[in-house]
């Protein structure tokens, strides 16, 4: 008897402590905000201005009564890698975390890991599945709508094509065109290439396409891609839409490169309006771009994580489903630059 009694006891305090282990924290509101951020990779031109800005917006605003540190981490394109990161920065302390995800399918471990802590969790850039993000009411997401900037720079490219006779240059009422792509997967590829053809299409414009390749969002990529292209069709390319700029000026580097004229040269578009994108149209080697607010995303980020963890101003913030802020494009003309650069 005594010792069923004991061991009744026993178990009892067992399930205690299982119990009371299980329970994952509810943190508490902090005026100390310590954010964890972490990116997909760091070679990626558009997200380092992007963080560039996200940081600078904290320098400028720290105040006695918010103290705000920013630990950034990337990823260098693995998952599992981020996995591990995510792990170490809730360890760390921090209690809020910004991911941009390396496979935008793959977000559950991030949020397993931030729910059992009850660290709320904002993903930026690369866009979870819309169940994904349903998983805790503690998730988010801070982006743009990847079919806008589509159809911008379709638009910026049918009044290119509509207002010049030379867009056409073998003048056989069609327009011949390249694509570079960017992620295969990522919502910013497929979803902007589809858009920018269907809005020139829209327009009244004949298409050829005569090639495409992927260069994953980056320069050097695409300026393999442009030369391969280039072997196969020479001059009979006149439009080259690029998924983003970084890709448009290797798709530009592949024409300095083999001395291409300026006469001989097809219109080319890209998207984000990163510093060296503005300069390119400056220099008027880039036809246009259209503009991938950094500054909006960075404050919409900084905004949200402070009202997370202050716990104050959450009403204020306008969200799309309850999760989600989208910061719209703008199209760049040659007209409109100043407005951009060095915002
Ligand atoms: C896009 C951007 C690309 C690249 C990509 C990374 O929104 O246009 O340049 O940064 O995000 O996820
Ligand atoms: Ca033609």
């Amino acid at each position: 008897m005594r010792k069923r009694i004991v061991q009744a006891i026993g178990m009892v305090f067992c399930m205690c402590i299982l119990l009371c282990a299980c329970q994952s924290q509810e943190r508490t509101a902090s005026d100390k905000i310590y954010i964890g951020v972490t990116y997909y990779d760091q070679s990626d031109t558009f997200l380092n201005e992007l963080l560039d800005c996200f940081k600078k917006y904290f320098a400028e605003s720290e105040n006695e009564e918010m103290k705000v540190t920013v630990t950034v981490r990337d990823a260098a394109g693995s998952q599992r890698t981020q996995n591990e990161q995510v792990k170490e920065l809730i360890d760390a302390g921090c209690n809020v975390l910004c991911v941009n995800l390396v496979d935008r399918t793959a977000p559950s471990e991030i949020i397993d890991l931030a729910r059992g802590e009850d660290v709320p969790v904002i993903f930026f850039n690369r866009e979870p599945v819309a169940e994904d993000l349903m998983q805790w009411d503690k998730c988010y997401y801070v982006g743009a709508k990847a079919e806008e900037s589509g159809v911008m720079q379709g638009e910026l490219a049918a009044d290119a094509i509509l207002g010049n006779e030379q867009a056409d240059r073998n003048g056989d009422g069609k327009i011949q065109y390249v694509v570079l792509e960017g992620e295969p997967g990522h919502q910013d590829a497929i979803i902007r290439t589809e858009n920018a053809v269907a809005t020139l299409e829209s327009k009244g414009i004949t298409l050829e396409k005569l090639s495409y390749g992927i260069a994953n969002w980056n320069r050097a990529q695409a300026q393999n891609r442009m030369t391969q292209m280039l072997g196969e069709h020479k001059d009979q390319i006149e439009l080259v839409l690029a998924n983003n700029d970084d890709m448009v000026l290797g798709a530009i580097d592949a024409y300095d490169a083999l001395k291409y004229m300026d006469s001989e040269r097809p219109l080319l578009f890209g998207i984000d309006g990163t510093d060296m994108g503005l300069k390119a149209m400056e220099d008027l080697k880039l036809s246009g771009t259209v503009y991938n607010d950094k500054e909006g995303q960075a404050a919409a980020m900084a905004e949200l994580a402070v009202a997370i963890v202050s716990e104050s101003g959450m009403e204020e913030i306008e969200f799309e489903n309850d999760k989600y802020i989208y910061l719209p494009y703008s199209k760049v003309s040659l007209e409109n630059i100043d407005d951009f650069q060095g915002r």
